[in-house]
């Protein structure tokens, strides 16, 4: 209910998230009106801290205008901060004490964002079980990966939660399903006549998802070096996509139709194998700028010698009637040559060639980020006295055709998603599970088999390895095609 009271509490508020996404999207939420207008907001973490520091450390983050000025100081106005440690069952009692007090109305409702390292979920999850959990409304539990880094760690954890809360109570955050084109992929498959019928094996050749970064670890080598590559992107945004690419239809738009499809797609895939992936790792580029010059190994913050994977392309199968044999290849890299997710539907040629195998493949490519886009590579008469065929695309590029949209950001949309209590773009336990399973052999093989990574230069393609790799398994790339920027970008 609008009129409800809602306590939202960050716990972690003085770390990293907190002050670059979650006090920023609380903000904006809150500038936008978009949440119920008695929201209270309480920050909790170790340090002692006050609602000013609060405010000092986020505010570069926040994006406000002149004339917001006064909206931001009202915004801080209903912030709280209590200081605590994770594992004091004597602090939490303390952290409700504080809730209660602006807990007015008869009904009030909790939502705990847990932007907390792993090794205090389990201590702070029992502690708000136990001491905060609302008693005149719904508790809400926000919480972010990693959920794990293998099959038994993930089982341990969810068991953990689920012998506290109730599935309806848990929000696990990937956050690739807060993106708008990520959203439109069943849009596009089930609202479309044009689409469906050939979405399947006999007409579809591959399907490729890249994820693409040109910048390296950027000082996270830490933490980016006990995951990786797989464990940071693919594991969870990657196998998401892919879910949504390859799912039957839902019988209904509600999470739990949607969540039984993606689960069923993940339990025909079988799992990873060696011979299907190829691994990277960056060097520098000497002739390259600033950071360009650094390779991986360089990174202060990553071991001498590590062997962590930075890119990774691994192809995958759906083995089910709809897709078998169908290859899906899952790509991302960090310090490439640019910035770009998407996702490729490679269609198979057209049989019975009548144009001396002129005829290029057609591509429906979903561009995720930046520029979101979707567009099918198509063959097109040359326009003019030629009768020669040419490659050009029906393209929906959303800045030119919905000139002036302001596209929320992904927390925005999940962080509003758990106030109306809609999980959809949320993962549910036993999806965690199964992508868990695809992924964890591999991942185990290559720690203890020690697999070492190819090495390629920050800013180029990534390895080679990776193109030869898809390209072996059936997957066209002709390197012809020219995307032109329409004139009113
Ligand atoms: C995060 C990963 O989950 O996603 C990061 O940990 C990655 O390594 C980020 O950079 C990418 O998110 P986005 O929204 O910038 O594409």
């Amino acid at each position: 209910e609008k009129g409800d009271t809602h306590i939202f509490v960050v716990l972690g508020a003085s770390g990293d998230l907190a002050k670059k996404k979650i006090y920023p999207t609380l903000w904006s939420l809150y500038r936008d009106g978009l949440i119920p207008k008695k929201t209270i907001f309480v920050g909790y973490a170790r340090s002692k801290l006050t609602v000013h520091d609060i405010r000092n450390k986020s505010e570069p983050y926040l994006k406000v205008r002149d004339e917001e000025k006064e909206k931001v100081n009202a915004f801080f106005k209903m912030n709280h901060y209590v200081s605590g440690s994770y594992d004091m069952p004597e602090d939490f009692l303390q952290l409700n004490q504080e809730i209660c007090k602006y807990e007015m109305g008869s009904h009030c409702n909790r939502l705990f964002y847990l932007a907390l390292p792993p090794n205090v979920f389990e201590s702070s999850t029992t502690n708000i079980r136990n001491h905060c959990m609302a008693s005149k409304g719904w508790t809400r539990i926000i919480i972010e990966k990693p959920f794990g880094r293998d099959s038994e760690s993930s089982t341990q954890l969810s068991n953990h939660l689920n012998a506290l809360f109730k599935e309806e109570e848990l929000y696990r955050i990937d956050h690739y399903l807060g993106k708008e084109m990520v959203q439109n992929l069943m849009a596009l498959r089930f609202g479309n006549r044009i689409f469906g019928p050939t979405w399947n094996r006999e007409h579809i050749s591959c399907v490729m998802v890249s994820f693409k970064e040109p910048f390296g670890t950027q000082g996270r080598g830490g933490y980016f070096d006990s995951f990786g590559i797989v464990r940071d992107v693919m594991q969870n945004h990657m196998l998401q996509m892919l879910s949504l690419v390859a799912m039957e239809k839902p019988v209904s738009t509600g999470a739990e139709d949607i969540r039984d499809e993606k689960v069923k797609v993940l339990r025909c895939m079988p799992e990873v194998k060696l011979e299907d992936v190829v691994l990277g790792q960056y060097i520098g580029n000497p002739s390259g700028e600033g950071e360009a010059k650094e390779g991986y190994l360089d990174d202060p913050s990553v071991p001498k010698g590590s062997t962590t994977a930075t890119y990774a392309m691994v192809t995958c199968y759906v083995n089910n009637e709809r897709w078998e044999g169908v290859p899906f290849f899952l790509r991302c890299g960090k310090a490439l040559n640019e910035r770009k997710a998407e996702v490729r539907i490679q269609y198979r040629d057209v049989p019975g060639d009548i144009f001396h195998g002129e005829s290029k493949r057609n591509e429906l490519v979903i561009r995720v980020q930046p520029g979101e886009a979707v567009y099918v590579k198509m063959m097109n008469k040359t326009p003019g006295m030629s009768f020669n065929i040419e490659e050009t695309e029906l393209d929906l590029t959303y800045g030119s055709r919905y000139k002036g949209l302001v596209m929320p950001d992904a927390y925005e949309r999940l962080i509003l998603d758990v106030f109306c209590g809609s999980q959809i773009h949320f993962v549910r336990s036993d999806e965690l599970a199964q992508a868990w399973r695809i992924f964890t052999p591999i991942l185990h093989k290559i720690e203890t088999e020690n697999v070492k990574p190819v090495t390629y230069t920050y800013g180029t393609r990534g390895p080679k390895e990776a193109d030869e790799l898809c390209q072996n398994k059936g997957f066209k790339f002709y390197g012809t095609y020219k995307w032109v920027k329409p004139a009113s970008l």
